[in-house]
């Protein structure tokens, strides 16, 4: 079978990119890393593991459109077939995304729609919910709307710290990311119009 060709945005540590390496998936050629951070933990790790990377350093462009204009030369030079936002904390422009449409993909830590945005564990703590979780879903122009593919829960426990919640979420990051890409290469996976299209409805019983 055709590998994926796959590029990975990241802005810091860079754990579930590491899951996505450490799955070694013969499916998926992790053809670059790029960073908008130039010290970024998980950019470091990359090249020490001979992982091609890059750095789009946002602080040296006037602005949004031009950052994003450097980002889309820089992938569109692999041809990808996926980019997968690992923790990129940018907000892309609207005609970067719709130019990506349908291959880009994030993973947002909350059972969204709920919780979009930032801080999403405190204001999960704050609002007493007894659910919380991780998405993954195609990119579109709405910030952390676009159709989703696979999500995964877990519970909020009564003495839960912000770090407790946020490493019991991080580890089914780290399980569905890698099993949602795995199913892009497959070709199982797709955006059609405005909903994701899956092969077979039962892989979406993936549970926690
Ligand atoms: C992850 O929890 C990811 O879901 C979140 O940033 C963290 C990055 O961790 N992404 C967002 O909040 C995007 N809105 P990592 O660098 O260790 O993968």
């Amino acid at each position: 079978m055709k590998k994926l060709k796959l590029i990975v945005l990241i802005s810091g540590r860079g754990s579930n990119l590491k899951a996505i390496v450490e799955q070694a998936d013969p499916l998926i050629d992790l053809q670059l890393v790029i960073s908008n951070r130039p010290q970024a933990e998980g950019l470091i790790w990359a090249h020490q593991k001979g992982i091609p990377t890059a750095v789009i350093d946002h602080s040296q462009y006037p602005n949004r459109d031009t950052f994003d204009q450097a980002l889309q030369t820089k992938i569109d030079h692999c041809q990808p077939d996926l980019i997968a936002l690992a923790g990129f904390m940018r907000i892309l422009s609207p005609q970067f995304v719709s130019h990506y449409r349908g291959r880009l993909i994030n993973i947002h830590p909350s059972l969204l729609p709920a919780f979009k945005g930032l801080h999403t564990h405190q204001r999960v703590l704050e609002a007493k919910q007894r659910e919380h979780g991780a998405t993954v879903h195609f990119v579109t122009e709405e910030l952390d709307g676009g159709p989703i593919i696979l999500q995964a829960k877990v519970p909020v426990l009564p003495e839960d710290t912000e770090e407790q919640l946020a490493t019991r979420v991080l580890q089914q990051e780290h399980r569905i990311y890698p099993q949602a890409i795995h199913w892009f290469a497959e070709g199982k996976i797709q955006l059609r119009g405005n909903q994701v299209w899956i092969a077979n409805q039962s892989i979406t019983s993936l549970s926690s």
